[in-house]
């Protein structure tokens, strides 16, 4: 199959890579408003480049468009590739608002083409071992969760371009970075009904929050608390997640969630625990993500079947995040209900208690 990237800024370049990975996968096209940007893409990988996306979009052998733009952008430029017929990869956020994310889906439901959202966290090996336990139920009735992104992006990170940072483009800690662990989270413990989060803006000078503080109540009584910020001294600290379980306690953690910190489940002995455990250290990353992304799309058309990750989660991570937002802009808890059957209808009814 061939695909063509939109915007080669940083995320770009693993996007690239992991396309030239992939059997049966070939980079084409490329496309961004400066040109500079577009010529290692050509040199590197023979791709053409385009200034204009209409042009690129036109070339009727482009089956998957990748969109690696600013956040904000990402809805106007799907719904186009997605009128051209073309499947698409977008990066996370999904988009800023709930309203963009519903055009989106629209979009691709109408054209009948496939939508995949960038969470590559999801494809961790440590990741998939955790979703592998809860889905059989090892850890029992859950009682609690710990989310923790606590990481270092220094002023430099948010003036390197205008758009970081600003709430129309990007969103803070929590759009931009602890979005990828709210999605886990919503894998792992399912839907939320109400959330309850403070934020600030405490050492970088952005439109957005640094720091973020907060707590999800899901439907099956489950509380989770989240903390996330990007003001740590002097480099990222930690990125974890613990599932505290009547029958069991795991912990994912580490200064990128990739290892088990903690793996305590009744009745698993000590020899199989350290297998686990043992085999999530000799290969924490994995396949890369972004590689598991790009293959997942190519069997998702080839196979008639949905993207592992979908326009739905990224829309159900996108509404958590607004839902802390909210929470925090009023001081309230925000209580939601989602209508997942109605997947293209607005589906946000957020009510002030
Ligand atoms: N999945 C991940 O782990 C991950 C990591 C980093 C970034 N991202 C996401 O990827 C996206 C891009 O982030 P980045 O760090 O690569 O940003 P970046 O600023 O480095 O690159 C964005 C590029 O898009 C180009 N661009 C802007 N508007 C355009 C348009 N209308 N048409 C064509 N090109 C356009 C810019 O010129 C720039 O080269 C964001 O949504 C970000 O949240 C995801």
């Amino acid at each position: 199959m061939n695909f063509a990237i939109v915007g080669c800024g940083f995320i770009a370049k693993k996007h690239a890579l992991a396309i030239s990975k992939i059997d049966g996968a070939t980079l084409v096209a490329v496309c961004d408003r400066v040109p500079e940007l577009m010529e290692p893409y050509l040199i590197d990988y023979g791709a053409l480049p385009y200034t204009n996306l209409e042009e690129l979009l036109r070339d009727e052998t482009i089956d998957v468009i990748n969109i690696c733009t600013p956040s904000g952008t990402h809805a106007s430029i799907a719904e186009l590739a997605a009128s051209y017929g073309k499947h698409i990869i977008v990066e996370k956020p999904i988009a800023m608002t709930m309203e963009e994310t519903e055009r989106i889906i629209v979009a691709a439901e109408e054209n009948d083409v496939k939508l995949a959202v960038v969470h590559p966290n999801r494809f961790r090996p440590v990741v998939m071992k955790l979703q592998e336990m809860l889905d059989q139920q090892l850890l029992g009735k859950i009682s609690h969760a710990l989310c923790i992104v606590n990481w270092n992006r220094g002023q430099e990170y948010y003036d390197q371009a205008p758009w970081r940072g600003t709430k129309e483009h990007d969103g803070g800690v929590l759009m931009n970075q602890a979005i990828h662990n709210l999605d886990l989270l919503l894998s792992f413990l399912g839907t939320p009904v109400e959330v309850f989060s403070m934020e600030a803006t405490r050492l970088r000078d952005i439109e957005s929050e640094d720091v973020s503080t907060g707590l999800i109540r899901f439907e099956s009584g489950v509380l989770a608390t989240v903390q996330a910020s990007t003001t740590v001294y002097p480099k990222n600290y930690e990125e974890s997640i613990t599932i505290f379980g009547e029958k069991g306690t795991v912990k994912i953690g580490g200064m990128h969630a990739l290892h088990f910190e903690t793996l305590d489940i009744q009745g698993l002995d000590e020899t199989t625990t350290r297998e686990y455990i043992n085999e999530v250290k000799a290969n924490p990353w994995g396949t890369p993500g972004h590689e598991q992304v790009i293959q997942d799309m190519i069997h998702s058309v080839l196979e008639e079947r949905q993207p592992a990750v979908t326009g739905q989660d990224g829309k159900n991570a996108l509404e958590l995040v607004l839902a802390f937002y909210e929470s925090a802009q009023l001081n309230k808890p925000i209580s939601f209900t989602r209508e997942e059957e109605i997947a293209c209808q607005p589906s946000k009814a957020y009510q002030k208690i």
